[in-house]
């Protein structure tokens, strides 16, 4: 069976360094804030260029404390796109935020700009673009519609660290956007050994407030001056991410890699690939097919797992039905029925790309 991705393969040069540094936190006996946190959001900030960086319990709360270190009121909008992972939509949810969602592109999954346009009203105070996929969405762009208006631009990094805009800058590191939020999820390009998330940004108070949030309202102990969060990233966390961290670039690369080989020589006139922007770090690698179960199946039996990023779009999902009127959109809602997640996991073998490019051009 060739697995849709295998989290510890990646890690095995550097596995015994890692067991060390878990042992050395044990012996020091400082699992909460421990020095090895601070090492790790100063390597991040340094890996993004940015100014600041928050690390923090994972990317769900990376999300909701972006925004309610923004102190918006109640009921403000919250712009962003139909088609991603739950967590962004319930992070304004949770930030006592309207979200109002947008549909996406014909051929690439990420947040249609002029749809954005249509949406902006005298409410909207914060437009949140998902790199989905590891596709960077052009920020600048959406920074053309929302000039002179007073909306700010948190963006969801949680697939795309080392992600680069068309300028060159990274993701999480440009003044773009206002806040950037990435999830360390064990699967993400750049994932812990459990649930842990880092906040960019170039904003000082921001950071500052940020900082307090994470970490139940306060920096100086017992002098609460915040909402607070108990949303710390273990110290056991930050000393597996400072070796990790140092294999992400060459990793970026091999997903790079792949991902031209399936897009140079998948041809199936009944599979559809999509676009991704040049910058983009593949995350995934998602093709589109009209009859998806058979498709599935055929899959499966020829012994290739896949992922599906989503089978549904934020609309379709119960708890938004249940709380929000019935809203529709075609690309979004098109894309979730035909998506298909190829595995792309940068120890996949030459001999393993070629076996899934041939199975399915034989489809
Ligand atoms: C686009 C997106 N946003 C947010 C998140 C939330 O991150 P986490 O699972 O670390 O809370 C994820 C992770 O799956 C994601 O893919």
């Amino acid at each position: 069976m060739i697995e849709f991705y295998s989290l510890n393969k990646s890690d095995k040069n550097i596995k015994k360094k890692i067991l060390k540094s878990i042992s050395k936190v044990i012996d020091q006996n400082n699992f909460i804030m421990g020095s090895d946190v601070k090492v790790f959001e100063n390597k991040f900030k340094y890996f993004c260029r940015s100014k600041f960086a928050i690390s923090c319990a994972n990317g769900t709360d990376a999300l909701t404390m972006s925004l309610i270190s923004l102190n918006l009121k109640p009921g403000s909008e919250v712009i962003l796109p139909a088609m991603t992972y739950i967590s962004t939509f319930y992070s304004v949810i949770n930030a006592n935020l309207k979200p109002v969602l947008v549909d996406i592109n014909e051929n690439d999954p990420l947040i249609n700009i002029n749809e954005i346009k249509k949406k902006i009203n005298k409410y909207t105070k914060v437009i949140i673009p998902v790199h989905l996929y590891g596709s960077v969405v052009e920020i600048n762009k959406i920074k053309k519609i929302t000039k002179g208006k007073n909306i700010f631009i948190v963006d969801d990094c949680a697939q795309a660290h080392g992600a680069e805009y068309s300028n060159g800058d990274r993701v999480g590191g440009s003044n773009l956007a206002n806040i950037s939020t990435f999830s360390l999820y064990p699967g993400k390009n750049l994932g812990a050994y459990g649930d842990a998330g880092i906040i960019t940004t170039n904003n000082k108070n921001i950071a500052k407030k940020i900082a307090k949030i994470r970490n139940q309202g306060f920096i100086k102990k017992f002098n609460h001056e915040t909402i607070g969060f108990n949303s710390r990233l273990d110290t056991i966390q930050a000393s597996i991410l400072n070796h990790k961290i140092n294999n992400l670039k060459k990793l970026n690369k091999l997903r790079k890699k792949i991902a031209s080989i399936y897009k140079k020589n998948i041809k199936n006139k009944n599979i559809k690939l999509i676009e991704y922007s040049d910058g983009s770090v593949f995350h995934q690698f998602v093709i589109r097919v009209k009859n998806r179960k058979l498709f599935l199946k055929y899959l499966i039996k020829r012994n290739i797992q896949y992922g599906l990023h989503y089978p549904h779009t934020i609309n379709q999902t119960k708890f938004y039905k249940r709380k929000f009127s019935k809203i529709f959109f075609k690309n979004a809602e098109n894309f979730a029925k035909q998506c298909v997640s190829l595995p792309i996991d940068p120890m996949l073998t030459i001999k393993e790309i070629n076996y899934i490019v041939n199975t399915i051009n034989k489809y």
